[in-house]
């Protein structure tokens, strides 16, 4: 009896049936990341508004503008889990895990949001670049998809690392 063949004139098919095993994994993958990113969200859009002064301005300004990018990518999860036959989960699946990023005590402590992002960045680059091992010659539309997200959240995390190294530089860090 001939082996399985991993899809369409031997190339690799993640939509086949004989792929079901890795495609589950990957959707699996793809739920983790959709949930960092519908949590960003939510801390960026808190971030964006609660910190009080002049010097957090810069900060504010720049997690609102990255909210519509981190909603942009937890859509492109969604979608990618529906055509990879998962289920987008619904609201009560949801686990929160950015501690880090919770309002700080003090609403001038702007180094507190700064290095939350950071943490939440870092986290999302781990991930992604996981997923992007896990498609690596099994499922390049995935695997193209989140390395274009992985180049936004380096965009963001360098940004970041930027404000951060002001802040240390004037001794507030
Ligand atoms: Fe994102
Ligand atoms: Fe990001």
């Amino acid at each position: 009896m001939e082996a399985p063949s991993p899809g369409i004139n031997g190339r690799m098919d993640i939509t086949s049936p004989e792929n079901a095993d890795q495609r589950k994994k990957i959707v699996e993958l793809l739920h983790k990341a959709y949930w960092m990113e519908v949590e960003t969200v939510m801390s960026y859009i808190a971030n964006s508004v609660n910190p009080d002064g002049v010097r957090a301005q810069e900060v504010k300004t720049s997690l609102a503008e990255d909210i519509q990018e981190e909603l942009g990518h937890a859509q492109q999860f969604a979608k990618r889990i529906k055509e990879l036959y998962g289920v987008v989960p619904g609201s009560e699946g949801f686990a929160t895990e950015q501690s880090y990023l919770q309002p700080p005590e003090d609403q001038v402590d702007i180094v507190h949001v700064i290095k939350g992002v950071i943490e939440a960045e870092r986290g999302a680059i781990d991930h992604y670049a996981k997923i992007v091992d896990e498609t690596d010659g099994v499922d390049p539309v995935t695997q193209d998809m989140v390395i274009t997200i992985l180049q936004d959240e380096q965009g963001h995390l360098r940004e970041f690392e930027g404000f951060l190294r002001e802040y240390e530089a004037a001794g507030l860090a």
